[in-house]
């Protein structure tokens, strides 16, 4: 269970725990060698290096509004252990970590992830001192070290005052990039902090739900993060002979290959140009040998009985895709046609928008149990995840 701290005090300029890169960072702990083990059935295995450590660094770790349990329990399975020492909100987490900020862009379950600098000065208009202002362009230029950043913007209450307009000046001249007002890549967001004024850099060009295989967009595609909560939500085994039932381009199916191959992983839909984005996307991801795309429809198919033990859906919302008189027919039929596919002891996450018909639809079935139900905020809606078992 999550026990927020009380706010611990922000390392600051000057004060900071020795940042990455300085003398101590270079002496933390050291990589360790690879060791040979022995597995429980007598075979070897290479235990690998350890990464390396850097001194401990404040970073603050945001999900979807709801998926903050995920993104917690996440954590839990990283190789270094981010330490958590705020929860600003639910869905917010300030941690130090020591490992290398690439591995937090990897979280499938954040939607960003920040660099934070505590700057001790009384108001935003001392950042332009020569000494911050260097350390700011130091800090920034550090992140241009790890992507590739084309424009920055400057996200503070107040970004139109005289100070942030000259400070936008003073980093457009010095970082040799544009100033962007909505689309800037290099966020950086300037916020009171508990020793001052703090200075939150975005670690990526764009939040990490916008994932490098989606190479194919289509209206109503799935936030990537969502669709890693839902895996996470399902269960991962090997053994499971997984159906991602309209699939559109193919999210659910490639968040959960990420995590490994299962027995089977098949998606289908009804609709050309879904299956079209489906195809080119899991082709980027490089898992075209395991999964399986076919043209179907979801409530009539074409497959045996028993042939799936977990479907993992987003049901068409009646907004982007489908009309609610279209829900109202298909939802009822999609249950019934679940439960003829999977095993006995199936289970399902589904993910849906019309809560109120959704709902209306399990409690007048037998074949499908509620099983938990978590809330999403996600692009202006708020759909709820719900976890069944047959
Ligand atoms: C909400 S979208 C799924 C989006 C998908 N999760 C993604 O990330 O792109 C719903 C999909 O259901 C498909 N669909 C609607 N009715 C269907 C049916 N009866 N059988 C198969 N697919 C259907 C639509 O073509 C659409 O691609």
């Amino acid at each position: 269970m999550r026990r927020p701290n009380p706010r611990p005090p922000t390392p600051s300029v000057g004060k900071q725990v020795a940042r990455a890169g300085s003398k101590t960072s270079e002496s933390a702990d050291k990589p360790s060698k690879p060791r040979v083990v022995r597995t429980k059935s007598g075979a070897k295995k290479i235990v690998k290096k350890a990464p390396p450590r850097q001194a401990p660094q404040l970073f603050q770790l945001e999900a979807l509004p709801g998926l903050g349990t995920f993104l917690e329990a996440e954590f839990l399975k990283m190789r270094i252990r981010p330490q958590i020492v705020d929860v600003p909100d639910a869905d917010t987490f300030r941690v130090l970590y020591t490992g290398t900020p690439a591995d937090l862009t990897r979280l499938r379950n954040a939607q960003s992830a920040f660099w934070v600098e505590n700057f001790d000065v009384p108001r935003p208009k001392a950042l332009m001192g020569q000494q911050h202002l260097d350390h700011l362009l130091g800090l920034v230029n550090k992140m241009r070290g790890l992507e590739r950043f084309r424009s920055f913007r400057l996200s503070a209450a107040g970004a139109d005052s005289p100070t942030f307009t000259r400070l936008k000046a003073e980093l457009e001249d010095k970082l040799d990039i544009p100033y962007l007002e909505d689309k800037g890549e290099l966020l950086l967001k300037v916020v009171p902090g508990p020793d001052g004024w703090e200075v939150q850099v975005r670690l990526t060009p764009k939040p990490l739900s916008a994932r490098v295989w989606r190479v194919a967009n289509m209206e109503g595609g799935l936030n990537a993060t969502v669709a890693a909560a839902m895996v996470d939500l399902a269960g991962i085994s090997e053994k499971d002979r997984i159906f991602n039932p309209m699939c559109g381009s193919g999210t659910l199916l490639i968040e959960r290959r990420r995590l490994g191959k299962s027995a089977v992983l098949t998606g289908c839909d009804n609709d050309d140009y879904a299956l079209e984005c489906a195809r080119q996307n899991v082709g980027a991801a490089g898992y075209t040998p395991d999964v399986t795309l076919f043209k179907g429809d979801a409530t009539a198919l074409e497959l045996r009985d028993n042939s799936f033990d977990l479907v993992l859906v987003d049901l068409p919302w009646g907004d982007d895709i489908g009309t609610a008189a279209d829900l109202e027919r298909l939802y009822p039929v999609f249950l019934k046609e679940m439960a003829r596919v999977c095993t006995r002891s199936a289970r399902m996450v589904v993910l849906t928008h019309a809560v109120k018909l959704f709902e209306e639809t399990l409690s007048n079935q037998f074949a499908w149990k509620f099983g938990s139900e978590h809330r999403v905020f996600h692009g202006g809606h708020h759909p709820r995840m719900y976890y069944l078992r047959r």
